[in-house]
């Protein structure tokens, strides 16, 4: 078993335990989701952006805010005829030219990357909307007049998904590309509404799939797997889970992994491995064949198999329910792990590091 994790010691149900586990009340952060959710459809962009339709949307961001460009790419894949991709790194790549929108997205409004994007953006001449709650990134959309929507500040940008996303919903909307409707949006509302209330710390562990989840996975690794929809929501459990509980998680896609990842289940130490399907009512036969045979070939040889449902009808809904979903089960298990769900420590101090001035590199 994992030392840093003792799971004897920490009753998931004993709310007072996790108090004392969660200094900075990330519970309430998480509990609060469908707040800011809603909070979220009302903010636009200032000054409003040109109108004209885009050929590409860019999305240049990096981690938490990041996922909110994979949301928007998975839920643009089912209705736009405009691509939208995710660009995670320093400038911009050449398919970003002055038919393409790019949306610089970073919570801090501090990330290098994300800035460098939209100062290469700048000096394109393309389009540029900018999101964030402050920053570097801020100054520049001011002095430069770059539209902005301006977030509410104060959280840690992976916990932020509602703020980073639905603006950008909004802000295609503007340009005429519609990547959801409006009954759509309200339902995903009030699904992470019902989700926040069933998920939260007093629910006890009978009556709550994530402190389950969490518990199963316990001081193993979690492996977490997709379909073509919910490959999306794989990569962001895997990085919730990395940086709230501070242990390695992997993503994988289906049917990409039937083609090579499979075969690492035969090694020795996959019993310390926790397998999670993340599962789409709307996913297409062959893929409901392909995690049927996944499970065959896989559950006898992992130390845990579980399957986790995507709810509501529309791609907001059934994405968001399972984002809420990994962001309370990759909080069970921080503190099953006994490790603060909100501090980054690693992250901020290679953040200072990069910024040093004068820093060689050998
Ligand atoms: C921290 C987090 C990170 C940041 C990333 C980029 O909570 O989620 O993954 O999102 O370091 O920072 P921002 O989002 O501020 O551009």
């Amino acid at each position: 078993m994992d030392r840093a994790h003792d799971r004897t010691s920490v009753n998931l149900d004993d709310v007072a335990a996790l108090e004392r586990g969660d200094p900075y009340g990330v519970r309430h952060v998480l509990a609060e989701f469908a707040a800011q959710c809603r909070v979220a459809r009302g903010l636009r962009p200032e000054p409003r952006p040109q109108a004209t339709t885009p050929r590409l949307v860019t999305v240049a961001a990096m981690g938490g805010s990041a996922a909110s460009g994979d949301l928007l790419a998975a839920c643009a894949a089912e209705t736009l005829d405009v691509p939208v991709l995710v660009h995670r790194g320093y400038g911009l790549p050449p398919s970003a030219r002055p038919d393409t929108l790019v949306i610089a997205t970073s919570y801090s409004g501090d990330t290098a990357e994300t800035i460098s994007a939209a100062q290469a953006a700048i000096e394109r001449r393309t389009p540029l909307v900018v999101v964030t709650a402050g920053g570097e990134l801020a100054r520049l959309a001011a002095t430069r007049g770059v539209p902005q929507v301006t977030l509410p500040s104060g959280l840690m940008p992976r916990m932020a998904l509602g703020y980073l996303f639905f603006p950008q919903v909004e802000i295609l909307r503007a340009v005429e590309l519609g990547v959801a409707t409006e009954t759509e949006v309200e339902e995903s509302l009030d699904v992470v509404e019902a989700l926040g209330k069933e998920l939260g710390p007093e629910r006890p562990v009978d009556l709550n799939p994530a402190k389950q989840l969490a518990q199963a996975i316990g001081g193993g690794l979690a492996v977490i797997y997709g379909g073509p929809t919910t490959a999306v929501s794989a990569y962001r459990w895997k990085t919730d889970i990395e940086e709230n509980a501070k242990v390695l998680a992997t993503a994988g896609v289906l049917p990409e992994m039937n083609h090579n990842e499979i075969e690492a289940w035969s090694a020795p130490g996959a019993r310390r491995l926790h397998a999670v399907f993340l599962r789409d009512a709307g996913e297409p036969r062959e893929i409901e064949r392909r995690f049927a045979i996944l499970r065959e070939l896989i559950g006898d040889d992992a130390g845990g198999l579980s399957e986790m449902w995507a709810r509501g009808r529309g791609r907001v809904s059934r994405l968001l329910s399972l984002a809420v979903l990994g962001q309370w089960v990759s909080y069970y298990l921080a503190l099953l792990r006994r490790v603060d769900p909100w501090t980054v420590p690693r992250l901020d101090e290679f953040k200072r590091r990069m910024a040093a001035p004068g820093r060689d590199c050998h």
